[in-house]
């Protein structure tokens, strides 16, 4: 967190300091691991399609909502809620919904997060020609191994989150992003190149609109609200270190924007690459057009490439892909663990020290026993991702529109912002929250469990 010394709950220290670390919460294994597997499972560019309208039309204002709610409460999510309750026990639920959401996420990521730096010794052992090694250390199955990764990336995220990070969140997101974005380029404009590509190009960027579905609906929001981080009030915690001077809409749009442009780029790399693997002879789908790789899809698919490209160059781009992925898992990790942090400190009393390391050493026993059972990852994040975070986004829309009110949440808006509220943007966003965001998502978690 960017805390400043003289305040005691902090706050950023400046405006691209928040900006940096929203976007930086954003960016992460759910642009480069997540989105590419959920493209490839649901028919490529129907899906992408669905998923800008459910950015734009269903994440941004949501996230909104979360910061304004958070700068005016200073508080966690469940200090918030219970903040603007007015003394009703089961508005600060929505809070504790989120906290739970928060921490199962958590656990599932940092093995995930795990596997990334995993890799880094994958590309490393394949450019010396230790093949053994290599085969040995990318084994995604291999749960002692999960393990210790596991324990290590939990390990950093509870020193960062201990130590303070202001200019820790600051410097890594600031290089990591244009590294990373220069990265992909570089790769798709090689990828592209290679035989077999060019199905995969096509798959990405022709929509087939026969495909969209409610299944495909469903899971192009749940993608969104994980890409984005909402649902769950990680941005409720960072909005309450946010100054009021700062244009809530105009963060909230540059933090959408970069999101989905990194997911785009990160899609352009890897479907393209699967075609090329399966050009190859190395089999993706299943006959029934499941992937057969789950999870581990892009840990499967990344390093062919690399080794394609071969020599000095494969080591340099397969090294620096992973580990700038692993920063931008970093990142992303703190987002997760500050939100039941900050609840346990602001409602709980307890100190930053030992609340990072207790709550740490408590979602690393779930990430423990998800390392020996990796299979655990698809239903966690179907609970928790998928269905959890839209549906505390329904709560969170309802409770500011009829709860707290929009107007006070325009006060808040306004504040750094002049006059949002009079604008033709700000009454659109009114409608959204208050209307169609709750009835969009709850018929899609309706229409996908099979009840409309
Ligand atoms: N958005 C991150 C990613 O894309 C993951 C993440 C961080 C997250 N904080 C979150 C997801 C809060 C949901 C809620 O990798």
């Amino acid at each position: 967190m960017a805390l400043t010394e003289n305040s005691s709950r902090g706050s950023w220290n400046s405006k691209l300091g928040f900006i940096l670390a929203a976007a930086g919460s954003a960016v992460g294994l759910g642009n480069i691991w997540r989105f590419p597997t959920e493209t490839a499972s649901n028919g490529g560019a129907a899906f992408i399609l669905v998923y800008l309208v459910c950015c734009f039309l269903i994440g941004f204002p949501v996230m909104m909502a979360e910061l304004s709610i958070g700068r005016n409460t200073r508080k966690n999510p469940v200090g918030a809620f219970k903040a603007l309750a007015g003394g009703n026990k089961f508005y600060p639920l929505i809070g504790i919904w989120g906290v739970i959401c928060g921490v199962m996420i958590l656990s599932y990521y940092t093995v995930i997060a795990g596997w990334t730096v995993s890799y880094v010794f994958e590309e490393i052992f394949f450019f010396m020609g230790m093949t053994d090694w290599a085969t040995w250390i990318a084994n995604t199955e291999n749960g002692t191994l999960n393990a210790i990764f596991s324990i290590v990336f939990m390990g950093a995220t509870i020193s960062i989150i201990i130590g303070g990070v202001s200019d820790g969140i600051e410097r890594a997101t600031k290089t990591m992003m244009p590294l990373l974005i220069a990265i992909l380029i570089i790769m798709i404009g090689y990828v592209v190149t290679q035989p077999g590509s060019g199905e995969g190009l096509s798959v990405y960027l022709k929509p087939d609109f026969a495909e969209i579905t409610p299944g495909l609906i469903f899971a192009a929001m749940g993608q969104a609200f994980f890409s984005l981080s909402l649902g769950m009030g990680a941005l409720i915690t960072y909005g309450s270190y946010l100054n009021s001077k700062e244009n809530i809409p105009g963060a909230a749009a540059y933090v959408t924007l970069t999101d989905v442009s990194i997911a785009f780029l990160a899609g352009l790399l890897i479907i393209p690459t699967m075609y090329m693997a399966q050009s190859q002879g190395i089999t993706i789908f299943a006959d029934d057009g499941s992937l057969i790789a789950g999870p581990a899809l892009i840990f499967q698919i990344l390093p062919e490439l690399f080794h394609e490209l071969g020599g000095v160059l494969g080591l340099i781009f397969g090294v620096s892909f992973f580990l700038l992925l692993s920063v931008a898992a970093l990142t992303s990790t703190i987002s997760l663990l500050e939100v039941p942090v900050s609840y346990a400190i602001d409602e709980h009393s307890i100190p930053r020290k030992k609340a990072a390391m207790g709550v740490g050493a408590g979602i690393l026993i779930i990430s423990l026993v998800i390392s020996f059972n990796v299979s655990l990852i698809d239903i966690i994040d179907l609970i928790f991702s998928q269905v959890g975070l839209p549906l505390g986004g329904i709560l969170i829309c309802l409770f500011l529109g009829y709860v707290w009110k929009t107007e006070n949440a325009f006060r808040e808006i306004d504040s750094g912002y002049s006059g949002f509220s009079n604008t033709l943007f700000g009454k659109i966003w009114s409608i959204l929250v208050m209307v169609i965001c709750p009835i969009v998502i709850l018929y899609n978690l309706l229409s996908a469990i099979g009840l409309l």
